[in-house]
């Protein structure tokens, strides 16, 4: 049995925790492989709307393992945030499992954070601010603190060394800053923590594919903030493209599947990094107004513009994505033209593929499309769709040589029409 990876092909925020929980019934396990707190998965059905965090977004279907793995960072504040509003839905949760080699987020780590974004100014990267980047910097460096060390009798006393060692490094910024309530949730919030079961997951997902059990991996963010191949430096600090469910769960590359890539019919951005198809006109409001476009993590209004077509073949290339699935559909009813970018201008030469100057000055080269007046929310069946969206749908998976097998026109489980 091989496993599938369902990831996200923009700058995240794609809709990727709705299509987890809409795959998830066909699926034994689905794992998170990498990020932490910075992700913010929406899932909506029978009228709930919930964010997960940490959490796998197949944890509402009872009977699925839901594991969090290897790669991915986690805040124990946050992660026990997340059960009790979880519980506080009297909903049944699925089983939760938490690999021992998952790295801590400390309360220094988010102290970090916040002094490195507050130094750089104007050229902050705009991070979520919580501890993602100086974790994953310690997980490198090899000071990290890890799930299965909570239970060794040193643990404090590691935690004390590498508490020394931030206050150290932030000593070097100018920022003021209160650690004792930060420190004493933090403990106290481990309990949570230990009360699942941590794991040796790589294990644990070795037997699961012997026995052909059927695994779905969870990415978070979206194929450029990958720390590689995204928009260098304004990216996340994992790799969070198909390659880092490898690394992120101890899954073999001839273990792979199918690959989901996850777009939304336009594009969005939260933070600070390039975006060449930015709108800064009436329509791009129109697509924040209607998509709803906040933070699902922060809050902070998303940056909206057009579809990407190299910067998308460049992700879908990368991840080896075999379906796509897009999202937000509804979000483009009653746009007259709609536009996608099929090239960019760099240093006045035409180019179609997304340069390493991918932070300079890249000029969009668009394409126009009919667009369509419908409402999609209420369509229960994409055969009934106006055909300009379907010359939309065939266009792109003509431009993208990819097929499109899932199109959402709502943010609920049940508004997924099938391909
Ligand atoms: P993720 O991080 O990729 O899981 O995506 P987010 O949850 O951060 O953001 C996606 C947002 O769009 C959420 O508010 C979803 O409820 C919403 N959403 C997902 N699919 C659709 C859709 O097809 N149409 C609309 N209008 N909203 C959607
Ligand atoms: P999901 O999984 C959208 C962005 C931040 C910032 C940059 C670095 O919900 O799609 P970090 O906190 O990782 O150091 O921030 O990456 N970012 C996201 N943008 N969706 C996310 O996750 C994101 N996680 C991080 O806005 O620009
Ligand atoms: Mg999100």
């Amino acid at each position: 049995m091989k496993a599938d990876v369902l990831l996200g092909l923009q700058w995240g925020d794609e809709g990727k925790g709705k299509i987890v929980d809409v795959l998830t019934s066909k699926y034994d396990i689905i794992a998170r492989f990498q990020g932490g707190p910075n992700a913010g998965h929406t899932l909506e059905f029978n009228g709930i709307k919930h964010v997960l965090h940490t959490i796998p977004s197949g944890i509402f279907h009872p009977g699925v393992i839901n594991l969090i793995g290897n790669g991915v960072v986690i805040d124990p504040v946050i992660f026990e945030r997340e059960i009790i509003d979880i519980k506080a839905l009297n909903i049944p949760m699925s089983e939760l499992l938490i690999s021992k080699k998952a790295h801590l987020i400390l309360p220094t780590h988010k102290l970090l954070d916040a002094a490195s974004e507050k130094a750089k100014g104007k050229e902050k990267i705009g991070s979520t601010l919580k501890g993602i980047g100086p974790t994953y910097m310690d997980k490198t460096g090899r000071n990290g603190l890890r799930v299965g060390d909570i239970s060794a009798i040193d643990f404090k006393k590691r935690y004390e060394k590498l508490k020394q060692k931030h206050i150290q490094l932030l000593n070097f910024f100018d920022f003021e800053y209160e650690l004792e309530k930060l420190e004493k949730a933090w403990f106290d919030s481990l309990e949570t923590l230990k009360s699942f079961a941590h794991i040796e997951s790589e294990h644990y997902i070795h037997n699961a594919l012997k026995n052909n059990k059927k695994i779905l991996a969870e990415g978070a963010q979206g194929a450029l903030l990958d720390i590689d191949f995204g928009s260098y430096p304004f990216v996340t600090s994992s790799n969070t493209i198909t390659a880092g469910a490898c690394t992120g769960l101890g899954i073999a590359p001839n273990k792979i599947g199918e690959v989901f890539g996850i777009f939304k019919a336009y594009c969005t951005r939260v933070g600070s990094g390039p975006f060449p198809s930015e709108l800064f006109d009436k329509v791009g409001d129109q697509l924040a107004k209607v998509g709803n476009e906040f933070g699902s993590t922060t809050g902070r209004a998303r940056r909206c513009g057009w579809i990407d077509i190299p910067a998308l073949k460049y992700a879908i290339n990368i991840n080896g994505v075999t379906q796509l699935m897009m999202m937000k559909a509804d979000v483009l009813s009653g746009i007259d033209t709609i536009k996608a970018c099929t090239h960019y201008e760099l240093n006045g030469v035409k180019i179609d593929y997304l340069p390493f100057e991918d932070n300079e000055d890249l000029i969009p080269i668009y394409k126009d499309l009919k667009g369509w007046k419908m409402d999609l929310m209420q369509l229960k069946n994409l055969s009934l769709a106006p055909k300009e969206v379907h010359e939309y749908i065939s266009w792109l998976e003509e431009v993208l040589e990819t097929p499109i097998t899932i199109v959402s026109v709502g943010p609920d489980r049940n508004q997924t029409l099938y391909r």
